[in-house]
């Protein structure tokens, strides 16, 4: 059977064109893919030479919260397809690019306002969907939070600003002690001022998983399961595959079939797990390649970048473990602008590794600066390789 989908010449009145909103590290490997496949790409992001900015054939730095600017650049450079690679975007503009038919937003505008709160995704997934997720309320005021508390979510907690990622404004509260401390947080890390928050009920899971789920022409893919850790809401570490019971790994699909189901439209989704036993409870979901899918740079045969560029363009999809792998985030540890990376040598001697270094103009103690993958024959093995290989790398201020 011959499809209708045709690949233009970049750079040419024929161009496919797509255009990334946002274009860090993982906007950096979807912007390559594109490449790969000739696709013409218009990165952008808040601040000048970003990761993508750099791999991308025209680049952009605008604010991306600014519904008329974001409009402006899309009648500017008439993708076909917008794809959000962030959280913080004017939706509403999104929206009504949708609905003219000017460009296709992947996957969903819907999704990526639903997504970018977690008071949307989150009454989605638990009260119209039905998926098992954590016990929550949302409040806006102090008194508010205590009273959901004390009526029922009880200690220990988890309060987070409804509009917040990377663990912004996130803590746990173990008592009525923490409550000032973990509201005044909350105030202060979300995206938006005097935000609203959820409180969750504290998972006590075995371990959390990212199941990346790909929504294709042909139907829904489901990666082997992702393993890793977090630290202050942040990952540092990811494995694939997690060993899981097969009870919970068929749930762990089901869930995120429906969710992304429910979400709709074409790309690779990040659906974040919590597992205890066989049960598995749905925490939230990226729709648009994950931080902890780094690793399947070196254990899939198609990275999950590779995947959602070939979901949006419609093209066929092979989820295929190709090895077990890791991955461990490297940090900048330093303050400073055009910083130098030492030790790359010493960490590509590490047998079975390889690096990403993201280009980042500035380095800031907390920023992730950069990634070590590793594959080997088993989990355990590609995980001190990849914590070895990152730990080499040393970011110096020049
Ligand atoms: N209700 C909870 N119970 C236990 N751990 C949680 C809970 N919510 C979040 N966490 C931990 O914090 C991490 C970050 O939370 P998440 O809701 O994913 O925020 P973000 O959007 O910033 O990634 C999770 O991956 C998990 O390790
Ligand atoms: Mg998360």
């Amino acid at each position: 059977m011959r499809s209708s989908i045709r690949l233009g010449t970049p750079l040419s009145p024929s161009a496919t064109r797509v255009m990334l909103l946002g274009a860090g590290e993982l906007g950096k490997e979807v912007v390559i893919a594109f490449q790969r496949l000739g696709v013409e790409v218009v990165a952008v992001d808040r601040y000048p030479d970003a990761p993508g900015h750099q791999v991308a054939h025209r680049a952009h730095a605008i604010d991306m919260t600014d519904p008329v600017a974001l409009a402006a650049l899309i009648e500017q450079e008439q993708p076909q397809f917008v794809i959000p690679e962030i959280e913080a975007i004017a939706t509403q503009a999104l929206q009504r690019i949708e609905d003219a038919g000017v460009a296709t937003v992947i996957p969903t505008a819907r999704a990526a306002r639903l997504t970018m709160d977690r008071e949307g995704i989150r009454r989605l997934a638990a009260e119209e969907l039905g998926l098992p997720t954590s016990p929550y309320a949302f409040a806006d005021t102090l008194h508010e939070v205590r009273a959901a508390i004390e009526d029922g979510i009880g200690y220990p907690c988890v309060l987070k600003p409804v509009m917040s990622s990377s663990g912004k404004g996130q803590s746990v509260l173990r008592s009525t002690d923490d409550l000032h401390r973990a509201w005044d947080h909350a105030m202060a890390g979300g995206r938006v001022a005097g935000t609203r928050v959820i409180v969750e009920g504290f998972v006590d899971f075995d371990y959390e998983i990212t199941q990346l789920t790909v929504r294709a022409a042909d139907g829904t893919h489901f990666c082997a399961p992702i393993g890793h850790v977090q630290r202050d809401g942040d990952y540092v570490e990811s494995w694939q595959p997690q060993p899981m019971s097969e009870a919970a790994a068929a749930a762990a699909r089901d869930v995120s079939g429906r969710i992304t189901e429910a979400l709709g439209g074409r790309g690779l989704f990040g659906v974040e797990l919590f597992v205890r036993g066989d049960d598995v409870l749905f925490s939230e979901v990226s729709p648009r390649p994950h931080d902890t899918g780094l690793v399947t740079l070196a254990t899939q045969r198609l990275s999950e970048f590779e995947l959602h560029a070939r979901a949006i363009l419609g093209l066929p999809v092979d989820v295929t473990l190709r090895s077990p792998g890791a991955s461990a985030v490297i940090y900048g540890g330093v303050d400073a602008k055009a910083v130098a990376f030492e030790g790359v040598a010493e960490a590509l001697a590490v047998p079975g590794t390889d690096l990403r270094l993201f280009g980042k103009p500035e380095s800031f103690t907390k920023r992730r600066m950069g990634v070590a993958v590793a594959s080997a024959d088993d989990v355990d093995t590609a995980r001190s390789r990849a914590a070895q290989a990152a730990a080499a790398v040393r970011v110096v201020a020049d």
